[in-house]
């Protein structure tokens, strides 16, 4: 077994200051951070899981402990796969230890030899959420000290889409939806050049 191997596992729909500064400190106290993007979320996400994954790639290239992944299924299971020796989850205020609490347990009782472990990003970062930012970049607001640069642009980007083609837009869905339309055209392509 990995002794040194932990899991960060999450959404990050998108990553925010406060997940890269989690990401940090992680980095400093184990051997080696997997951060997991969950792929079958059922929440519908504003960034494909393609774009997430390239955006914590680039955003943790400067960290050689950090690896950037995806995973699918129950989370213990991927971590048994990994041999990592616990789990790492950040705790912003007593709001959340009510869910990680619950989620920590449910992952003991499935496997109860992988420990989770909190860690509290910095204090000005205790407010900061996926959700909010997506919302605050959704209705125009300023994002700048809320998530990295390279966030606001790819944030900036969805809106200009969104704005431009109007609702759904610029969505993981609809990204998703236009990589599929534009294989099944090459597919098309393709049997039309066998058959002339
Ligand atoms: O960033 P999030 O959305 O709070 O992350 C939640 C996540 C991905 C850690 C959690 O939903 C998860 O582990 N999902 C995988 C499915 C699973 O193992 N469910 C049982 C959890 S007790």
């Amino acid at each position: 077994m990995n002794k040194g191997l932990a899991i960060y596992p999450g959404s990050f729909d998108p990553t925010t200051n406060g997940h890269l500064d989690l990401i940090e400190r992680g980095a400093k106290i184990f051997e080696e951070l997997v951060v997991a993007i969950l792929r079958n979320s059922e929440k519908v996400p504003m960034f494909s899981v393609a774009e997430r994954l390239e955006m914590l790639r680039e955003l943790t290239a400067h960290l050689k402990n950090v690896r950037i992944d995806t995973f699918d299924g129950l989370m213990v299971e991927y971590a048994k796969s990994m041999e990592a020796i616990c789990i790492l989850r950040g705790i912003r205020a007593i709001s959340d230890y009510e869910y990680e609490l619950q989620m920590a347990l449910m992952n003991r009782k499935l496997q109860p030899g992988l420990e989770t472990v909190f860690m509290m990003p910095a204090a000005k970062y205790s407010y900061l959420s996926s959700r909010l930012v997506r919302e605050v970049a959704q209705l125009g607001g300023p994002v700048d000290c809320l998530v990295p640069d390279l966030v606001v642009q790819k944030l900036r980007e969805k809106m200009d889409v969104a704005n431009k083609f109007g609702d759904g837009a610029g969505s993981a869905r609809e990204s998703e939806a236009r990589a599929a339309e534009r294989m099944s055209n090459e597919r098309k392509t393709k049997s039309r050049k066998k058959k002339s």
